[in-house]
């Protein structure tokens, strides 16, 4: 196991919360050099994690020779810019999401570390929270059969800082900044290999007086068949609510994140500041998350990034997976303003091109394929069957 020197470009509140992952538990990567635009914000992380070097020149955190990984941690219009600057530095590359403002930017990040041939890895912690790996390694072994249906829903009233509601810097609203999550869990729930076809999203701009959207719903069909949900907003009060639900041919699952997952606390008086991410109050009825950096899979992520690193593979989330969310973004927000179903524009596809024809008949007899059985409360046996022959469909109770 390589010890990992890492450059932390951007020390907001995603920064904190990545060297917190890094140097909260005994690791032995270390942030060696952290880059803030601003000198204090700089000297604030360095001092509150035993970060090393500090500095406000971007340049210079990604060419120090002590280096090897950037993280990059930036509001989203200068993802581009941090990664050219890092590929070309020869250093592996981390960036958090959403990977670009859109499609095109994010293909020009691909291409980038393609060339210079260096590691990149697309920082998507919601696809490593404990709960989403248990159950991916489920579906893998076949506990749900083919899936049908994922619903993905992040939902907060509102991001923190001011350059998120400005599409210019964030390239939308909710659905740039949460949709990215839902769209890439649903992936992976889906197969990543299943093309994503076209797309259909409702979105509005409801209670902020934003020119982005702070609330969309979307559809993204799948070519299984398959459907991909997602529901995102910033308009939702009480906190932060993650939610995902699966639903195959053999099974259901649903999985809740981070909101009233366990931990219940009523304080009339409040005991600190800080109770949970986007959590509206700190008395009252509470919900705080016992190991949130954990809990949001950021644990996990940098594991299976630094894993890949020495392995010499790819990780389970790279460049290539930003740039497919990206797309999927660029659809809905065609569709958002076209109201019409819109297609998946992919210049460069990895995956299968094949497309499901039908659902998949079971065989019951030689004259019949099985529909459904079902008990009913008399007790006796239900049977729907389908005649093979001429298509006509019949009960039988046994
Ligand atoms: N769950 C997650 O994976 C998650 C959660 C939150 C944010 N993010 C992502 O992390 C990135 C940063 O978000 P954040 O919440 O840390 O933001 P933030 O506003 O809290 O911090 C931004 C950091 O970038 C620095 N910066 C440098 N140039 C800047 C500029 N021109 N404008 C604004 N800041 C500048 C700031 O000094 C600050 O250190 C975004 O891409 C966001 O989407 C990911």
């Amino acid at each position: 196991m390589k010890t990992k020197k890492i450059a932390m470009l951007g020390g907001g509140f995603i920064g904190d919360f990545y060297t917190h992952t890094l140097h909260g538990q005994r690791r032995q990567d270390r942030v060696q050099v952290i880059y803030s635009r601003s000198e204090d914000s700089a000297k604030k992380i360095a001092e509150r994690w035993n970060i090393p070097k500090w500095t406000t020149n971007m340049e210079e955190a990604i060419n120090d020779p002590d280096i090897d990984t950037v993280v990059i941690a930036l509001p989203n219009h200068l993802h581009l810019e941090a990664v050219k600057r890092s590929a070309e530095a020869g250093k592996a590359v981390l960036v958090t999401k959403p990977l670009g403002r859109n499609a095109q930017e994010s293909k020009e990040m691909l291409e980038l570390v393609e060339k210079h041939n260096v590691f990149h890895g697309y920082l998507e912690d919601l696809c490593y929270t404990p709960k989403t790996l248990k159950s991916l390694e489920s579906i893998k072994n076949g506990a749900l059969g083919d899936i049908l249906w994922v619903r993905s829903r992040e939902t907060h009233p509102g991001p923190h800082s001011d350059w998120f509601w400005n599409p210019e810097f964030s390239g939308g609203g909710a659905i740039i900044d949460l949709g990215c999550h839902c769209i890439e869990i649903a992936r992976n729930f889906i197969g990543k290999e299943v093309k994503p076809l076209e797309v259909m999203c409702w979105a509005d701009t409801q209670v902020k007086p934003i020119q982005a959207e702070d609330h969309a719903i979307a559809l993204v069909k799948y070519a299984s068949g398959a459907i991909g949900q997602f529901e995102v907003s910033w308009c939702f009060r009480g906190g932060m609510d993650l939610r995902d639900e699966v639903m195959g041919v053999e099974g259901t699952m649903f999985l809740n994140h981070f909101l009233r997952t366990g931990l219940e606390v009523f304080t009339a008086v409040g005991e600190g500041d800080y109770v949970a991410e986007k959590a509206e109050s700190a008395t009252g009825w509470l919900f705080p998350v016992g190991d949130e950096v954990n809990a949001l899979g950021y644990d996990f992520m940098f594991t299976d990034m630094f894993d890949a690193i020495d392995e010499g593979r790819s990780p389970m989330e790279d460049f290539y997976d930003g740039y497919i969310v990206n797309a999927i973004i660029d659809a809905c927000y065609k569709s958002s303003k076209s109201k019409k179903w819109e297609p998946v524009e992919l210049d460069i596809w990895r995956g299968s091109d094949e497309i499901r024809k039908g659902p998949k008949m079971v065989e019951f007899d030689e004259k019949y394929y099985l529909i459904k059985e079902e008990i009913l409360p008399n007790g006796s046996k239900k049977l729907i069957l389908k005649d093979k022959a001429n298509g006509e469909i019949i009960q039988r109770e046994i």
